[in-house]
């Protein structure tokens, strides 16, 4: 664990006028996350959310349809407020300090943000405008390099495949170096060979020492990503751990079926059950656009 920025003593007093203007709670973990609440209408979708990542961690928030994985997301990236409870990225308090917040972190929401009219490269050019970076031809052009779309830089992002167009998509997300990144459910919709790109693409991004909490319902991607696993179902985390924890929490198999290890989907399942598919009604946001 590492302590939350190297720039100052981290407190959890309000500190109007402290470092960088505003709050810092105490703690160790990059993300943290303590009786989140949130409800549309009458409907409580996240009914006290505690969850920790640490630093440099990669923690996969698994969860059926409708769980509320993208209503977490939003909220510690500011996009959304909580009803009630708390949330910090990097000590920074995501109410209080959203601004902070947004300085040290970065989503890539459940649907491409690439503006298909746009080149690959205009799209970087014109989030590192955004972002003030002073060299915004030569961010593109590193991101492209390491991404592997140096040379579709130059085509409209809307010729782009799947795999590709997320890459692009990944790599926005980069631009200011966020030491935190949340990724919304990352390969949804990609054939194996993308998913297999973007999955390289975020084991790199864990070597360089970035945090990542990554959404999904794909088991097989928390499997090979994740340090930590943690389950929302029901509107609280029923369950987290490291995948070996998580088997440990089916019954031992027997000698005579030793190399039938419990998969995660076994666990997920005897967790959840299979009552885990959750209303497909109104506000369901997996068959269209994002707002
Ligand atoms: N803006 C909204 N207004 C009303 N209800 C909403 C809104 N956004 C989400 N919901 C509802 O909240 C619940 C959780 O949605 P959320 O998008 O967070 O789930 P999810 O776990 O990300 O699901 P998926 O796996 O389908 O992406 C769902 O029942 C959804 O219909
Ligand atoms: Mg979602």
């Amino acid at each position: 664990m590492q302590p939350p920025g190297a720039d100052g003593i981290m407190s959890d007093r309000a500190a109007p006028g402290g470092v960088g203007g505003g709050t810092r709670a105490a703690g160790g973990a990059a993300v943290s996350v303590r009786g989140i609440e949130k409800s549309y209408g009458a409907v409580a979708v996240l009914r006290g959310v505690d969850l920790d990542v640490e630093a440099g961690h990669v923690v996969a928030l698994l969860g059926s349809n409708g769980a509320g994985k993208t209503t977490l997301v939003r909220i510690l990236a500011t996009l959304l407020r909580a009803d009630a409870g708390t949330a910090s990225v990097l000590g920074w308090d995501v109410a209080r300090d959203p601004a902070e917040v947004r300085r040290v972190m970065s989503l890539t929401g459940q649907f491409a943000a690439v503006d298909e009219v746009l080149t690959g490269r205009e799209n970087l050019l014109l989030v590192a405008r955004l972002r003030h970076e002073r060299e915004p031809a030569a961010v593109a052009d590193a991101l492209l390099a390491r991404f592997a779309l140096t040379e579709a830089g130059g085509r409209r992002a809307g010729s782009y495949s799947g795999g590709m167009r997320r890459r692009l998509d990944i790599a926005m997300g980069l631009i200011g170096d966020p030491r935190v990144i949340f990724l919304d459910e990352p390969t949804t919709g990609l054939d194996p060979q993308s998913r297999i790109e973007v999955w390289d693409t975020i084991v790199a991004l864990a070597r360089g020492g970035v945090t990542v909490l990554l959404t999904t319902q794909m088991l097989e991607e928390a499997e090979r990503l994740a340090d930590r696993i943690a389950i929302l179902h029901r509107g609280t985390i029923i369950q987290q751990g490291t995948l070996a924890e998580l088997r440990q929490l089916l019954p031992a198999a027997r000698v005579e079926v030793v190399e039938k290890q419990p998969s995660l989907e076994d666990v997920f399942l005897a967790l959840v059950g299979d009552d885990g598919a959750d209303d497909e009604g109104a506000g369901a946001d997996s068959s269209g656009k994002a707002a």
